[in-house]
């Protein structure tokens, strides 16, 4: 039965090369339980740090690439000399490991391509040696790749667009608000260096095809620039999480007792609060959120992940007894380390996520209807909130310096008042029409097909 099964899978092998960070494992591992669906077998590569934890995923062959890099740290601050870290230590082993697979290939199981996350642009480079189609994926909004596309003036002031035509689109009357200058703002405090920005831009033309953990709604008109700009075909088959719903690669462990805290809680009444596995905050930050949840008077749960404050493991000790002395008595608030955050932005009685607006933390909520309070911090999160809040309209956001009582006030708009309630409503038809491209004929279901027969012709 099991050989019979492997037998199928003959001549559909593809390798997926992993970013080591937990907004990246988790789309990718996604994707490769989406294609051993379609019938492909999988080859997962990473690097050694922030290993995904090959247990939980028997179906796949797992390689671990050797480099060195178990010391280097993935924290925002350090994302470039990471990124260009991770390509020069891992483009020789891994050219290594795919010429020998290449070498003793049976001709009839021969490896369709290299599947590889933006940020690893050396798998490009040894794809293209070793004449195997390269295919880029992106964990972000097709919308921020369009960032690679601005580049600094020679002059050092301000940014060209890649064409003129990009600001004439955004002339156009459409229903999408993004404008070009959000995108150039986001190139500019993006901490991709100006070096890797055009490095990855390159190993994305080159690439045969790009995948976006999108959905085609969602930012139809940017996907058309982006296909223009990149000149490659584009399969936006997101939300890849709906379409592997088994698929768990948390790094830290999920504390599942926040489950049973929600099942005692009032429908849609809970605030959700997780600013996701790389942003961090000052001590003084953290009391000003604390108060604010505390004086919204509304349940909440609260993820503080070791580390959310530099130099501290948890919030015991960071916040006053007051604090916890309050919360108990309500027994108003939970706070994990971790939480089974799909599981809980599914909770009927979550009414609200307060998010740092990484992009899988917004396709988990706009697919559950759940409205958003939006904190961007770093990276592509600036952008994704101008989605959220301008061009969807399913959110709020909270700006400047934090302070509790503009937490508490955020908070009560979004849960109470009737500007959240048509929030709400709004962010209830795009769960509607989220769940409609996944179904058959849907935009998603469609391309994820039109997907696998690229991967099968190229
Ligand atoms: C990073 C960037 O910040 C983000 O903007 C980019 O799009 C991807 O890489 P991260 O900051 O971790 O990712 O945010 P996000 O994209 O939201 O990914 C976090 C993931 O961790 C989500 O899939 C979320 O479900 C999961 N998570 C988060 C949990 O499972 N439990 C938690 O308690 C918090």
């Amino acid at each position: 039965m099991m050989e019979k099964e492997e037998a199928k899978r003959h001549g559909r092998r593809l390798v997926l090369v992993v970013y080591p960070s937990q907004g990246h494992i988790n789309p990718m591992l996604q994707l490769a339980t989406i294609l051993y669906s379609k019938g492909f077998s999988i080859i997962i590569l990473h690097p050694e740090f922030n290993s995904p934890n090959h247990s939980n995923h028997p179906d796949f062959s797992f390689v671990s690439i050797p480099g060195g890099l178990s010391n280097v740290s993935a924290s925002p601050g350090d994302i470039v000399a990471t990124i260009s870290a991770i390509n020069r230590s891992c483009e020789a082993p891994f050219q290594r490991y795919l010429e020998q697979i290449l070498e003793v290939e049976d001709p009839h199981d021969r490896v369709a391509g290299v599947i590889y996350d933006g940020f690893m642009h050396f798998a490009q480079r040894v794809a293209n040696h070793l004449k195997l189609p390269g295919i880029s994926m992106c964990t972000t909004a097709a919308a921020s790749l369009l960032a690679f596309a601005v580049s600094r003036h020679p002059d050092g002031h301000g940014y060209i667009p890649y064409q003129d035509s990009l600001s004439q689109l955004d002339q156009e009357p459409e229903l999408e608000a993004l404008k070009l200058e959000d995108i150039i703002k986001s190139a500019a405090g993006n901490p991709t260096s100006l070096e890797q920005r055009a490095i990855i831009k390159e190993s994305t033309k080159n690439a045969s095809a790009i995948i976006v953990n999108t959905i085609h709604f969602l930012e139809q008109k940017k996907l058309t620039k982006v296909q223009e700009y990149f000149g490659n075909p584009i399969f936006p088959i997101g939300p890849f999480h709906k379409l592997a719903p088994s698929s768990s690669s948390s790094l830290l462990e999920e504390d599942t007792n926040c489950i049973s805290w929600l099942d005692k809680q009032a429908l849609e009444s809970v605030i959700y609060v997780s600013f996701g596995s790389m942003t961090s905050m000052d001590e003084n930050e953290l009391l000003e959120i604390a108060s604010g949840l505390a004086s919204s008077e509304l349940p909440f749960l609260w993820v503080v992940r070791p580390g959310l404050v530099t130099g501290s493991e948890w919030v015991e000790e960071l916040l006053p007894e007051s604090f916890w002395k309050r919360v108990e008595a309500e027994g108003r608030g939970c706070i994990v380390k971790w939480a089974p955050q799909k599981e809980v932005l599914a909770h009927g009685a979550v009414g609200g996520f307060w998010s740092h607006c990484g992009w899988n933390s917004i396709l988990e909520s706009v697919c559950e209807g759940v409205p958003m309070l939006c904190r961007p911090i770093f990276g592509d999160q600036p952008l994704n909130v101008r989605y959220v809040c301008d061009v969807w309209k399913i959110g709020l956001e909270i700006e400047g310096v934090l302070e509790r009582g503009k937490i508490e006030k955020g908070i009560r708009r979004l849960m109470i008042d009737s500007e959240g309630l048509e929030i709400r409503q709004r962010a209830k038809g795009l769960k509607e029409k989220a769940n409609f491209c996944l179904s058959e004929d849907g935009s998603s279901y469609n391309a994820l097909n039109e997907l696998v027969q690229h991967i099968l012709s190229s």
